[in-house]
């Protein structure tokens, strides 16, 4: 296993740079996300530290040695991409087997770690099916067999999910994380999915434009967000945003957007807010409408309790006292940037 080290990455296509100078330290054994919208340069991340695509300018570490230079094959990492990229008349097994064939590994060796890399994942039971006759998920997982066999010191992941259904993805999310954590494995993966990226990451990357915006445990990401991007891109749904006379913009989460009378005294700020539309969604209710006072793009939205607030008591179309505990609010400059003072 391997750290990777990314200092200022340039990537430009045609005078365009995808990559715009990303300097990112993942630690051995780290599981990190790389979060942003699509078009912002995550792939090409990615392939510029596997080597299928080669840097403008900066370097990369991995392992503490600059490899810039060094082939992809001989770089140790192993990328799964967000197709797969199955060969649909090979069997599973020959799937699996299929990097360590082309680099002439003897055939008893290929055999024991194709054995180890499917039973790892589970699908030690699979190995003479086609594609074909793969679920998706197990189709996922043949992929990622194929990607560890080799025993990478760093794993990157492109999008892996996105072909599941929602409900598989949440199951395979605990699973990449399982058997990340057993191996120890540096993993670098990547996700438009916010809630993907807070469920898994150890830490997570927002990227903008081919920029990194912040780096962050989930709780700082979240709690703490440097600027409005992250602030908006990160929680569903987003943060409130409003901007303040006088320049700034303030800053809530729904959940921290409440009837006056749930928040206890001292140290809140009110605001009167105006319901449009309510949405029961059985574990909470999301309130939307507008603030008294305050200009904002969006929508205000909170999020409630559902069983705490009868529903005639948040009546649409009616003004109700709200609250913002203090220690809640957050503050942002007229360039988005999020400031400690108010
Ligand atoms: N081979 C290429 N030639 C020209 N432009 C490219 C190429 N690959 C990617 N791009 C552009 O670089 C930007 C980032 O793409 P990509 O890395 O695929 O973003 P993401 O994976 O975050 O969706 C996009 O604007 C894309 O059109
Ligand atoms: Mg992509």
């Amino acid at each position: 296993m391997a750290a990777v080290l990314t200092r200022d990455i340039v990537k430009k296509f045609n005078e365009v740079a995808a990559v715009d100078g990303i300097s990112l330290r993942v630690p051995d054994g780290e599981f990190m996300v790389l979060l942003g919208p699509s078009g912002c340069g995550k792939t090409t991340f990615l392939r510029i530290i596997c080597g299928l695509e080669q840097q403008t300018s900066g370097d990369l570490l991995i392992g503490g040695n600059i490899v810039n230079e060094i082939p992809p094959r001989a770089r140790g990492v192993a990328m799964m991409f967000q197709s797969y990229g199955l060969y649909p008349h090979y069997t599973v097994r020959n799937n699996i087997a299929f990097p360590l064939r082309t680099q002439r590994v003897p055939r008893e060796e290929i055999a024991k770690k194709v054995e180890w890399a499917s039973q790892l994942l589970g699908i030690d039971h699979l190995l003479d099916r086609r594609p074909r006759q793969l679920s998706g998920g197990e189709r996922q997982r043949v992929a990622l067999a194929r990607a560890l066999v080799r025993e990478p010191t760093a794993l990157l992941l492109d999008e892996p999910l996105s072909n599941l259904d929602a409900k598989l993805r949440t199951s395979a999310r605990q699973e990449i994380r399982n058997f990340q954590q057993r191996v120890g494995l540096t993993t670098i993966y990547v996700t438009h999915d916010q809630v993907e990226a807070m469920g898994m990451g150890d830490r997570i990357a927002v990227i903008d434009h081919g920029r990194v915006r912040q780096v962050g445990t989930p709780p700082e990401i979240y709690e703490n967000p440097a600027d409005l991007f992250v602030a908006t891109f990160v929680g569903a749904p987003p943060m409130n945003i409003v901007s303040r006379n006088g320049g700034g913009y303030l800053g809530f989460r729904p959940e921290n957007f409440l009837p006056r009378d749930m928040i206890e005294d001292g140290g809140a700020t009110e605001f009167s807010f105006r319901v449009d539309r309510s949405e029961y969604l059985g574990s909470e209710r999301i309130v939307y409408g507008v603030m008294e006072g305050f200009d904002s793009k969006q929508p205000i939205t909170a999020k409630l309790p559902p069983a705490h607030v009868a529903e005639d008591s948040i009546r649409p179309g009616e003004w109700h006292p709200f609250a913002v505990k203090n220690s809640a609010l957050r503050h942002f400059d007229t360039s988005g940037n999020r400031t400690t003072s108010h």
